[in-house]
């Protein structure tokens, strides 16, 4: 594959890392974005140590200036952006009667609102030179909903209505769009989830166990080269079994 600039957003996260590393094992050069830098700098040498050269960019994907920012960061340092995956998300989980409003708006912000302020300065570009990818990693409970998750379950619903719009009007430029949706993966995030409520969701896993991340990150190349180039507009779930909807 020709060398290709990628940037994976919260790619110093559990799914985000492996993202990252298949991004560049594929001949990428990966940007991610940080907010904290200390501890991104800290980061980006561990992963030196294995040879992946991550450029790191300071911008919150919910804020529309500081995206803008990063990306005009990037694109000066390693050049115009192929590659988008939106990956950056965070969980503020609660019953919907109990949420209160900064549950759901942080949410919606960093999860969805995102999309808009990470993908708006790249498109242009995308379409000018005929070639792009664009991935949102949304999640099987944007599919199925979950107890506890209103605001997450919108916000990833939401990121599959935007890939499928974005699908068809960029299909004659070379660009595809598609989505990931991962199912409880061992990272962080799902580790956060109550033991016992945690178990009784394995227990509804017919693989009878959380995936990997570099399972996630498989799911992602399959839709980089030139070869997946018919394949847009797609939701491909990576859940061990536990969904099977759309
Ligand atoms: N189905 C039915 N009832 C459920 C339920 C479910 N799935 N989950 C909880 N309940 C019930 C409880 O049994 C309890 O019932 P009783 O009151 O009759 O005992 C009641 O709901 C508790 O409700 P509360 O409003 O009091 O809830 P809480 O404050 O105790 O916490 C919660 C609820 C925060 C949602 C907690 O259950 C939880 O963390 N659930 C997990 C949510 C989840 O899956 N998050 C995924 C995070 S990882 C991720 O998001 C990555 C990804 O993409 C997959």
């Amino acid at each position: 594959m020709t060398s290709r600039v990628a940037l994976v957003t919260g790619g110093t996260g559990g799914i985000g890392t492996s993202i990252v590393k298949k991004l560049a094992d594929m001949g990428c050069k990966v940007a991610t974005n940080y907010r904290n830098e200390e501890k991104t700098r800290a980061w980006q040498e561990e992963l030196k140590k294995d040879g992946y050269d991550v450029y790191i960019a300071k911008g919150d994907v919910s804020n529309p200036e500081e995206c803008e920012a990063m990306i005009k960061d990037i694109e000066t340092n390693l050049g115009p952006i192929d590659i988008l995956v939106n990956n950056a998300g965070i969980t503020r989980d609660a019953t919907f009667h109990k949420m209160q409003a900064t549950q759901w708006t942080d949410v919606i912000n960093t999860n969805l609102n995102s999309c808009f302020n990470m993908t708006r300065p790249i498109i242009e570009g995308m379409r000018e030179r005929k070639w792009g990818r664009i991935i949102q990693i949304a999640s099987i409970n944007g599919q199925k909903g979950q107890y506890g998750q209103a605001n997450y379950a919108a916000a990833k619903a939401g990121m599959h209505g935007f890939t499928i719009s974005l699908a068809q009007e960029n299909a004659k430029f070379g660009i595809t769009v598609n989505t990931v949706s991962p199912g409880y993966i061992g990272t962080d995030m799902v580790m956060a989830v109550p033991e016992d409520v945690r178990n009784k969701i394995i227990a509804q896993i017919p693989t009878g166990r959380l995936g990997s991340p570099e399972e996630i990150a498989y799911a992602v190349g399959f839709f980089i080269p030139d070869e997946a180039s018919w394949i847009t507009g797609a939701n491909l779930s990576a859940n061990g079994g536990q969904y099977m909807g759309w």
